[in-house]
């Protein structure tokens, strides 16, 4: 089967197209293409990202990334739409929805390519959690796609995308064929993004109980509130992790010591707004008198953050395993791209001889790929059940439990 994937969560406009089959108890994917538009660079001149633009790029990014990914991908069109019922559908989309979502509206209304109908089993479309205004673009494009093409639309929960995406080989190429690693259970996914910081138990495929949570800040959202008070650009966490690179490699180290935050609290919860408090009041004893920040204090305070921020996940993630006596490790979300973090879970990881899955590059970062791959896990056992659409901004991945 071939699968639609849209993500539209955040600040990424992301459309992702695979084929997805079953073989025996296995589950074979080929990544036909995956795209991303990043709105990063707007939002940064708001120090974060900000809801109505990243809803407006969103209504504007989706028509021409649609045309982007299918043209050329080889996908096959049936008969095509004629005329009149494309543009009665138009209509109504824009009655229904021209308020809603204008640009949207009028870039489909322009788009003649959407009356080729192309071969797509279903769209799987993330409804959540994120940010509503941004999640309801995506999912008003998947129920125009659906309307026209008549196909149907599962909902993905954007966590379990990050879970699913880590899965994938990260060597191969596009277009091949790839089963994936059959997991063994229970597992446990560390996920950490710029929204969450979560310590979920898989115990069975498609089961999710989350285990730990932040109680206050998400860990990206630290990197990136740090990097701000450090004067770089957001998102801070690459900046972070650069300059962090480069405090290693000249040997240098920071004169203060931030703290591992709950490391000793018993429990698998994190918190991280305290981090960037002393990150805070180290920058501003710094700066007292009008003094600026030289460029090796700043080295010196990124590498010390990455530190505390590893120092605690990795106590997190030792105390999880410890406790669910998880068989797997699965690391997922952006935060995940972080080259000392990933040495930190490796180590962890080996010493216990567990599989690890950590995401490639373009799956660490926000994506349709991963909303599409855990859409067809879904299907695979059947066809998809459209239920009613809706954005969730808080949805959950399971319940919570309770580990002792
Ligand atoms: O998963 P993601 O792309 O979006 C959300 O769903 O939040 O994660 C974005 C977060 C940002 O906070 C960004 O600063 C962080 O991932 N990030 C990093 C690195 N690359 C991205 N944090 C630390 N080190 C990195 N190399
Ligand atoms: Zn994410």
């Amino acid at each position: 089967m071939t699968i639609l994937g849209i993500e539209t969560s955040c600040d990424e406009t992301a459309l992702a197209l695979i084929e997805a089959r079953r073989r025996g108890e296995g589950f074979e994917c080929r990544i036909i293409r995956s795209l991303v538009h990043s709105q990063a660079e707007l939002h940064s001149a708001y120090g974060g990202v900000f809801p109505s633009l990243a809803k407006r790029e969103h209504g504007k990014n989706l028509v021409p990334l649609l045309h982007k990914l299918l043209d050329g991908s080889g996908v096959e069109y049936g008969a095509p739409l004629d005329p009149e019922a494309f543009s009665r559908h138009i209509d109504g989309f824009r009655a229904d929805l021209g308020k809603q979502n204008p640009d949207l509206v009028e870039s489909v209304a322009g788009a003649d390519f959407l009356k080729n109908v192309p071969r797509i089993d279903f769209i799987a479309v993330t409804e959540g959690p994120g940010l509503e205004p941004a999640l309801w673009v995506g999912i008003n494009f998947a129920r125009l796609l659906c309307l026209l093409w008549n196909i149907p639309v599962l909902p993905v929960n954007h966590m379990e995308g990050h879970v699913v995406g880590s899965l994938l080989d990260p060597d191969l190429p596009f277009g091949t064929w790839q089963k994936l690693k059959p997991l063994p259970y229970p597992a446990l996914a560390l996920l950490i993004s710029g929204g969450h910081t979560e310590l979920v138990l898989v115990p069975l495929p498609g089961k999710y109980e989350i285990v730990g949570q932040t109680r206050d800040d998400a860990v990206g959202e630290a990197f990136d509130k740090a990097g701000r008070l450090l004067g770089l650009p957001y998102p801070g966490g690459p900046h972070i992790a650069l300059l962090a690179r480069q405090a290693f490699e000249q040997n240098l180290t920071s004169a203060i010591r931030l703290p591992r935050p709950m490391i000793e609290s018993g429990d698998l919860d994190f918190s991280f707004s305290g981090l960037k408090t002393a990150v805070l009041y180290a920058v501003r004893k710094e700066t007292a008198g009008g003094r600026e920040l030289t460029p090796d204090f700043k080295k010196g305070l990124a590498r010390e953050f990455e530190e505390a921020v590893a120092d605690t996940l990795d106590a997190k993630l030792r105390g999880a395993i410890e406790k669910t006596g998880a068989q797997a490790i699965i690391i997922g979300g952006g935060v995940s791209a972080n080259d000392a973090l990933r040495k930190r879970f490796r180590k962890t990881a080996d010493e216990r001889s567990l599989p690890l899955f950590l995401p490639s590059r373009h799956v660490s970062g926000d994506n349709a790929l991963m909303i599409a791959l855990a859409g067809a896990l879904h299907s695979s056992a059947g066809m998809p059940k459209s239920r009613e659409l809706k954005a969730h901004g808080t949805k959950r991945l399971g319940e919570n439990a309770v580990i002792t």
